[in-house]
């Protein structure tokens, strides 16, 4: 594993070089360097250092370029305008650079052996409940952003923070108790149970128990004093809610496998996990003064949240009945993963909905000393799915629309596309099937991952599973075109020969194809997996014209340039693979 410096860091350091040179009091000065279109690269920082050392930009650039040492990178530094640095880099050292990713399993990307632990909190549907495209979002965004950051060498742990305790359980527990055959199919005659008739049935029995609730006094009266058993941890109260945890999982669990995601039930510690913890923590926020009590409630103020009223809103950690609610819960969960499972960095993904609840949680856990500068959390806010007609995603009666139906239709669609092109690829129908799928969860998984997660986007299939544009098809017949070429090129295999002169659409792949490490960098550091999403679109767009404008095979050229044409396609196909794979979403070899 080794890992590979980007031309543009490479060029940075020579910069540096020549301004530690030319100005030594100026040795630590940014020279901003950032790709360009008029040359490969621009540099603007000499603008600002020549400010502040209150001398001619220009004249200090020419000296700049003067002190850069003599080496095989830089072919041309031009200085332009009031002061830039215009940079290109010699072909040979792009294809040298890129031959050193393409040695590397990696691509070159740095592994960081000391990197620190990030505990995730992502995919958390509630027990007894219908998953919907809220839960998906969190689902695909976190999933990915799991494999980024373990990718950079992050340690990360997996919280999948289920609702799966709360008031409502009492009614459900008693009902089930009040009718005890409802969930019998399922456990006792041994039988596999599918997702779908886990949640149809948990479904009924939530209308049922509802409905019993709202029109039975005698029956809510009865519903209540379970609740206070189900908190009391009655034994035979606890076994029933185990039930319907255990119902909920095969339907979550089908959901997962629908998604193409690994989701492991030992990851699975939903809001019942901290049930030990809520008294302690309440205590040591009383104590601390962190909380207070308020109307008999124990609550933590701020100064800058306030309802409409203009009194302050606080963050309640304990009801004044002596129940215990969301926040308790959460900010348990933080105790435990800083304290036990050391997180450095905690991140959640939940609906931007949600944004007003962890800023409190996490202000009070910062007053409460459990985050500081060396543990931070951050919520990794999504917005809203819509309707093609821009309003929240519902079906035309108005009800939310079930993730299942969505993601089959997707796979629908998607064959369908699949299906069309299959015999010109010579695809069987067990392929057709295969690819179907695979083009239809990733078209839903890449239109979640390509909008940055904190603004709403339209869920429209037909232009999610478009062969044209922004869209995960593309890449995914972009990959599958490469590993077709690579069928035909008979004997000649990839090399790469430094010596050739690249053409200028081989030039823009290249030092494309050589950002891809910065690029992950930015993505995990940020949380933006739409930054990963957008190189990888552009990567195959850039593949297009090469393919367009560099002949591989037909007409085939000097053998040379062909061997190094098919290292570009290598190591594109190789890219594409690993940044689709890091999003969640397969590259099949024929498409
Ligand atoms: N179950 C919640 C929901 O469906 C999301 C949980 C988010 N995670 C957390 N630690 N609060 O909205």
């Amino acid at each position: 594993m080794a890992s590979v410096p980007s031309l543009a860091s490479t060029v940075q350091q020579r910069l540096a070089d020549g301004l530690s040179a030319a100005l030594p009091d100026a040795a630590s000065a940014d020279p901003l360097l950032r790709r360009s279109d008029r040359a490969d690269f621009q540099a603007n920082g000499i603008l600002a250092l020549a400010k502040q050392l209150k001398g001619n930009p220009r004249e200090l650039a020419t000296q700049v370029v003067a002190a850069i040492p003599e080496n095989d990178v830089l072919k041309e530094i031009e200085v332009s305008g009031p002061g830039f640095l215009n940079i290109t880099v010699t072909d040979a050292a792009i294809v040298r650079t890129l031959a050193a990713r393409a040695a590397d399993a990696r691509l070159g990307v740095p592994f960081n052996e000391s990197a620190g632990t990030t505990v995730i909190d992502y995919a958390q549907p509630n027990v007894a409940k219908e998953m919907h495209v809220g839960h998906l979002r969190s689902a695909v965004i976190g999933a990915a952003m799991v494999e980024i950051l373990e990718f950079t060498g992050e340690s990360v742990v997996r919280r999948h923070h289920i609702g799966d305790w709360g008031t409502q359980f009492g009614m459900l527990i008693q009902y089930l108790i009040e009718h005890p055959h409802e969930l019998d199919h399922t456990a006792e005659d041994g039988a596999e149970v599918s997702g779908e008739e886990a949640m149809s049935n948990l479904n009924r029995l939530y209308k049922a128990s509802r409905a019993l609730f709202d029109s039975d006094e005698e029956f809510k009266t009865r519903a209540r004093a379970r609740v206070v058993d189900l908190q009391a941890g009655d034994e035979r109260t606890l076994a029933l809610w185990q039930r319907f945890v255990d119902e909920s999982k095969i339907y979550f669990y089908s959901v997962f496998d629908k998604l193409d995601m690994d989701i492991r039930d030992a990851d699975v510690v939903g809001e019942s996990g901290y049930n030990d913890m809520l008294v302690e923590t309440c205590r040591i926020l009383e104590e601390s003064g962190v909380a207070v009590r308020s109307e008999g409630a124990l609550c933590v103020f701020f100064d800058d949240v306030k309802g409409p009223d203009g009194n302050p809103t606080p963050l309640i950690v304990q009801k004044s009945d002596g129940g215990f609610g969301y926040a308790a819960t959460d900010l348990s969960a933080i105790r435990d993963r800083v304290q036990n499972l050391k997180a450095t960095s905690l991140v959640y993904v939940v609906d931007a909905r949600q944004s007003l609840h962890f800023k409190m949680v996490f202000e009070t856990a910062r007053r409460a000393g459990w985050l500081n500068e060396d543990v931070k959390a951050v919520q990794l806010a999504f917005g809203t799915v819509l309707g093609k007609d821009g309003k929240p995603f519902k079906t035309r009666e108005g009800e939310t629309v079930r993730l299942v139906d969505l993601l089959d239709e997707a796979v629908d669609r998607a064959t369908t596309v699949v299906r069309e092109k299959a015999e010109k690829v010579g695809l069987t129908e067990s392929e057709i099937v295969e690819n179907g799928q695979y083009v239809g969860i990733g078209a839903v998984k890449y239109a979640d991952l390509s909008t940055s997660a904190a603004r709403d986007y339209k869920f429209d299939l037909d232009q999610m599973v478009s062969l044209n544009g922004d869209t995960s098809v593309y890449l995914q017949y972009a990959y599958a075109r490469i590993r077709s070429i690579f069928g035909k090129a008979g004997d000649r295999t990839p090399l790469a020969h430094p010596e050739l002169e690249l053409a200028p659409a081989e030039r823009a792949l290249g030092l494309h194809l050589d950002q891809f490490g910065e690029v992950i960098a930015e993505t995990a550091a940020e949380h933006a997996p739409h930054k990963l999403a957008a190189y990888l679109y552009q990567l195959a767009s850039l593949y297009t014209t090469f393919y367009d404008q560099c002949p591989v095979i037909k007409p085939e050229p000097a053998q040379e340039v062909a061997e190094n044409r098919l290292f570009l396609c290598d190591l594109t196909a190789r890219t594409l693979h690993q940044g689709m794979a890091l999003l969640g979403i397969r590259t099949p070899e024929r498409l």
